[in-house]
C-alpha cells in the first residue's frame, strides 16, 4: 500500500510532520515523529547555521530515521507604503500592557539564508524542504549530488510547475485551509487561496513528480482523502502542534482544540506576510489598520518582543496563534500516540473506502 515517495525515503506512514519555524518543531517533536515512522521536519527558518547543525546532531542522537530541514526562500523586498507611526502607536499600547518599553521602527533584517543553506548541505538531512518561493538552482543541484531530496511549496498549479522546472524532487500543495504562513510566491495571495480538495488533484495532474497534500488534514480520514486525490503523503502541521513534544506555549496548545473553525483568519498583522491563525486582540486591532502594517520581514521583527513576552506570560491575546481550519479537531496526546492513532484511522478509512 506504500506510495513511491514512502518507499524512496523510506517511511512507514505517508505522513510528514510539517516544519513549523518559531519553536514548535523541537528536537523532541521531530525525532519522535521520525521514530514513529513519519518524516519529522525541523522548521529552521529562524535558526542560524550553528543552531541548525546542533539541532540536527541532537535529532540524530535520538533516531537514525530520515528527517527534513526546512527554510524560507528569499522574498523580494517590499517598500513600506503606509504610515509606520500608526503601527508603532498601536503596538506601543500592547507593549505598555505587557510592561515592555515603547517599540522602535524596524530596520533592515540580516539575511540568514546563505549560511543556512550551507549548514543544510553540511548536515545532509534526507530531505530539504522550503516555502515562500524558489531556491537557487545551484543549491538544488548540490542537494542532488549529496542525495538530499528537495521539496518546494506551491499554492497554485503555476507555482508547482515552476518548482518542478527548477528541479525539485517533490512539491507540497498547500491549500487555503493550512495553518501558518502562505507559501504563495508567483500569484497574488488572494487568488492563491485554493482549497486543498481542489488544489491537490490539479497539481497531481500537472506534475510528473510526487505531490504532498497540506492544509486542514487532521486525522486518518483526511490522509485517506489526500491519497485518493493523488497525493503521495500528507503534511500535517496543526495536528502535531498539540502534541506533548511540540514547543508552543501551553496556553496556545490549550486554545486549539477549544477553538471553532470560524475563529480562523488570514492576517498580515504579525509578520507582514499573510498567515492563517486564530483571531485575537492584536490581530483584530492591527487588521483594522492593515495599510500601515510594515512589510515582511520588518513587521515580524517589530512584533517579536511582544510575542516573546506573550509566550512568557501565557497571554494568547498577543501571540501569533498559527493554526489551520481543522484546529478544533486537534487532540492533546504524545507524538507516538498521535501517529499510532493516525495510522489506525487511515487503515480504517481505506478499508471503508474499499468496501
Ligand atoms: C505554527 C505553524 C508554523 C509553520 N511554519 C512553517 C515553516 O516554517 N515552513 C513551512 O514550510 N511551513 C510552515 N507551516 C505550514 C505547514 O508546512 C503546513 O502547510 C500547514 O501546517 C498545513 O496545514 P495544517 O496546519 O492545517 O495541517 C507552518 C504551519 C504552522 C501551523
Amino acid at each position: 500500500m506504500a506510495t513511491p515517495l514512502q518507499d524512496l525515503l523510506p517511511l512507514e506512514h505517508p505522513i510528514i510532520q510539517a516544519p513549523m519555524a518559531g519553536g514548535a518543531t523541537t528536537v523532541e517533536l521531530v525525532s519522535e515523529a521520525s521514530r514513529a515512522g513519519c518524516l519529522g521536519s525541523l522548521g529552521a527558518a529562524y535558526l542560524g547555521a550553528a543552531q541548525i547543525e546542533a539541532a540536527a546532531a541532537a535529532i540524530r542522537e535520538r533516531t537514525p530515521r530520515p528527517f527534513a530541514i526546512n527554510l524560507f526562500a528569499a522574498v523580494p523586498e517590499q517598500p513600506m507604503r503606509g504610515d509606520g507611526g500608526n503601527m508603532l502607536a498601536l503596538l506601543a499600547r500592547f507593549h505598555a500592557r505587557l510592561g515592555l518599553p515603547a517599540p522602535e521602527a524596524p530596520g533592515p533584517q540580516a539575511d540568514l539564508l546563505p549560511g543556512q543553506i550551507e549548514a543544510v548541505l553540511r548536515v545532509r538531512p534526507a530531505v530539504f524542504s522550503f516555502t515562500f518561493g524558489r531556491m537557487p538552482r545551484e543549491a538544488l543541484a548540490r542537494c542532488r549530488e549529496l542525495g538530499i531530496l528537495t521539496v518546494g511549496t506551491a499554492t497554485t498549479v503555476r507555482e508547482a510547475l515552476a518548482l518542478q522546472e527548477d528541479g525539485v524532487d517533490a512539491v507540497v500543495a498547500q491549500g487555503a485551509e493550512a495553518g501558518g504562513h502562505r507559501g504563495t510566491f508567483l500569484d497574488d495571495f488572494d487568488s492563491a487561496l485554493i482549497g486543498t480538495m481542489a488544489l491537490v488533484p490539479q497539481v497531481a495532474d500537472a506534475l510528473r513528480i510526487p505531490v504532498i497534500a497540506s492544509g486542514g488534514i487532521m486525522d486518518g480520514r483526511g490522509i485517506a482523502a489526500a491519497l485518493a486525490l493523488g497525493a503521495q503523503a500528507a503534511q500535517m502541521g496543526t495536528a502535531f502542534l498539540c502534541a506533548d513534544e511540540s514547543g508552543i506555549p501551553e496556553a496556545y496548545k490549550a486554545a486549539l482544540p477549544a477553538s471553532q473553525a470560524e475563529q480562523s483568519r488570514i492576517t498580515r498583522a504579525y509578520s507582514g506576510r499573510p498567515a492563517r491563525g486564530l483571531v485575537n486582540d492584536f490581530m483584530r486591532e492591527t487588521d483594522a489598520i492593515s495599510a500601515d502594517i510594515y512589510p515582511y520581514p520588518q513587521q515580524n521583527a517589530l512584533t517579536r518582543p511582544m510575542r516573546t513576552a506573550g509566550a512568557r506570560l501565557g497571554d494568547i491575546s498577543v501571540l501569533s496563534l498559527w493554526a489551520g481550519q481543522g484546529a478544533p479537531l486537534a487532540r492533546r496526546e504524545s507524538t507516538a500516540a498521535l501517529v499510532a492513532r493516525l495510522a489506525a484511522e487511515l487503515a480504517d478509512a481505506r478499508r471503508r473506502a474499499g468496501g
